[in-house]
C-alpha cells in the first residue's frame, strides 16, 4: 500500500513518545509511523501492546547517533517527516552522567539532521512537504522566581493568558525569553534546540520546536515525581521529597501535549516556536499530599494514612526552583487548549498506575533496582 506520509518518530516508546505514535497510527491510517527507538531502560514496547499489529506502524530498534542508520532508514523509507523524542530525559540522571545526556540528546539529534538533510536534499524537490519536529522542553528556559506581586502570598490567581488560573509568580517562560539552562540535560537540550534552528537558518530545512512543561500520565517511567511517588505509596516506602519540597513544576496531562503535537506537526508554521502547557503550577509538596490523599482513597486505606512517609532529602544540585509555561502564542494561533482539568487527568493517572502493577513490575526490574538502590542509598 502507498502511504500518503511516512513519519518517523524517535523514542516512541518511551513516555510521550507512546502516546504521539499512538495518537498518530489511529488518526492516520494513511500515514505510515515508522517508532525508531534505541529501548534504553526508558524505552518499553509494552507501552506499544495495543498498536503494534497496525498495518501503519513499524518499530525500528536503533540508536540515533547510529548516523549510517539513520541515513539508510531515510532512504529506504522514503521519510517526509520526523518527530525527534527520542532523548535521555532525567535531570537527577545527567547530574550523574552528563556525558550519556550530551552523546544522545546533542550528537543524536545532529545525526538525525544530517540524515534528513542528506536524504531530502538528494531528492528534486528537496525540502518541499518536509517537516523536522523537535521536541523539547521549558528547562532550558532556566528557572523563574516565586514572587509575591501585589503583597499576595502566592499561589495567587492571574488571568495573564486570558484564561484564569493559579500561579507562583508574576513572570512565565515566553518564547522569546533567553536561554539560560542549569541542568546537564537542559544544556544538552538546549543546544539541539539551537542545532535544530541552525539547520533551518543554514540549509533551509523547514523545523519546528516546542518546548513543553512537565507532562504526567500513564506509561512514564517511575522515576519521575509522579508514577515514583504512586508507587511508593502503594507500596508504603518513603517518599524522598527534594529540599523542602517548595520548588514548582507546571503540570501537563500527557495526551494534551500529543495533541498539541498533532496540530503544530499539521498546521504550525515553520521555524517557529511553540511553547505548551496547561497554566497548572504546583508546588511539590502540595502535589505529594494530593497524591497521597488519592491513592489512599482508592485504595481504601483511611484519609492521609500514609502522610508520614514524607522524607524531606538532601536537594537535588541546582535544583530549578519555578517553571511556569506561557502557552497563549499555541492558544491564540491554533486554538489549543488542554482537555483535562488536573484533578481529572490525576485521578486517572493514579488509578491507571495503581491498576497496571505488571507494568510497574517489569519496568523496575533489572537495571533500574540497582540504579534505585544507590540513587537513595536504600539496601
Ligand atoms: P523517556 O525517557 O520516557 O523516553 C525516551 C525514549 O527515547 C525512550 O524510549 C528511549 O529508549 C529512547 N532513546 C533514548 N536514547 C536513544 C537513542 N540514542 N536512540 C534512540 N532512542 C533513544 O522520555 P519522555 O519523558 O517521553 O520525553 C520525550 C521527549 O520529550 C524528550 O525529548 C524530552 O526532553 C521531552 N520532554 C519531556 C517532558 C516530560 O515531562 N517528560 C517535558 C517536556 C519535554
Ligand atoms: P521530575 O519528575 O524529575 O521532573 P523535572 O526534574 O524534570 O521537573 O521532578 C519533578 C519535581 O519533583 C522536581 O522539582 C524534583 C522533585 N522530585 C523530588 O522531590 N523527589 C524525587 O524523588 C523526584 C524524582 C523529583
Amino acid at each position: 500500500m502507498e502511504f500518503k506520509r511516512n513519519i518517523i518518530i524517535t523514542g516512541g516508546a518511551g513516555f510521550i513518545g507512546s502516546h504521539v505514535v499512538r495518537l498518530f497510527v489511529r488518526k492516520y491510517p494513511d500515514y505510515r509511523i515508522i517508532n525508531v527507538d534505541k529501548l534504553t531502560y526508558a524505552g518499553n514496547l509494552a507501552n506499544l501492546r495495543d498498536v503494534e499489529g497496525c498495518p501503519n506502524y513499524k518499530f525500528v530498534k536503533a540508536d540515533i547517533c547510529d548516523f549510517a542508520m539513520m541515513c539508510s532508514l531515510m532512504a529506504s523509507e522514503n521519510v517526509d517527516g520526523i518527530i525527534h523524542l527520542a532523548a535521555e530525559s532525567h535531570v537527577d540522571r545527567s547530574i550523574r552522567d552528563p556525558f550519556t545526556f550530551a552523546r544522545t540528546n546533542v550528537m543524536g539529534t545532529l545525526s538525525l539532521l544530517e540524515a534528513a538533510r542528506n536524504h531530502w536534499e538528494s531528492l528534486p524537490g528537496k525540502y518541499d512537504g518536509k517537516l523536522f519536529y523537535h521536541i523539547s522542553t521549558d528547562e532550558v528556559y532556566g528557572a523563574l522566581e516565586i514572587t509575591d506581586p501585589e503583597g499576595v502570598a502566592p499561589p495567587y490567581s492571574t488571568k495573564a493568558s486570558g484564561s484564569h488560573h493559579v500561579a507562583y509568580g508574576s513572570r512565565f517562560f515566553t518564547e522569546e525569553m533567553k536561554y539560560s539552562p542549569h541542568s546537564p540535560y537542559s544544556a544538552s537540550k538546549a543546544s539541539s534546540d539551537h542545532f535544530v534552528r541552525a539547520f533551518h537558518d543554514t540549509y533551509g530545512m523547514p523545523v519546528v520546536v516546542t518546548n513543553c512543561s512537565n507532562n504526567y500520565g500513564p506509561y512514564q517511567f517511575p522515576e519521575k515525581l509522579i508514577p515514583l511517588f504512586v508507587n511508593n505509596i502503594r507500596n508504603r516506602r518513603p517518599l524522598p521529597v527534594y529540599g523542602r519540597g517548595e520548588n514548582v513544576r507546571d503540570w501537563l496531562y500527557v495526551e494534551d501535549h500529543a495533541r498539541a503535537i498533532d496540530l503544530i506537526f499539521h498546521k504550525g508554521r515553520i521555524a517557529e516556536t511553540y511553547n505548551i502547557g496547561g497554566f497548572n503550577e504546583w508546588k511539590n509538596i502540595d502535589l505529594v499530599r494530593v497524591l497521597i490523599r488519592t491513592v489512599d482513597r482508592l485504595l481504601g486505606r483511611s484519609e492521609d494514612e500514609d502522610s508520614d512517609l514524607i522524607t524531606f532529602v538532601e536537594d537535588r544540585k541546582g535544583h530549578d526552583l519555578r517553571y511556569a509555561i506561557d502557552s497563549t502564542k499555541l492558544q491564540r494561533e491554533l486554538g489549543w487548549e488542554p482537555s483535562l482539568q488536573f484533578e481529572e487527568g490525576l485521578l486517572k493517572t493514579v488509578r491507571w498506575y495503581l491498576d497496571n502493577q505488571d507494568w510497574l513490575d517489569n519496568v523496575t526490574s533489572g537495571e533500574y533496582q540497582n540504579y534505585y538502590r544507590e540513587m537513595y542509598r536504600q539496601p
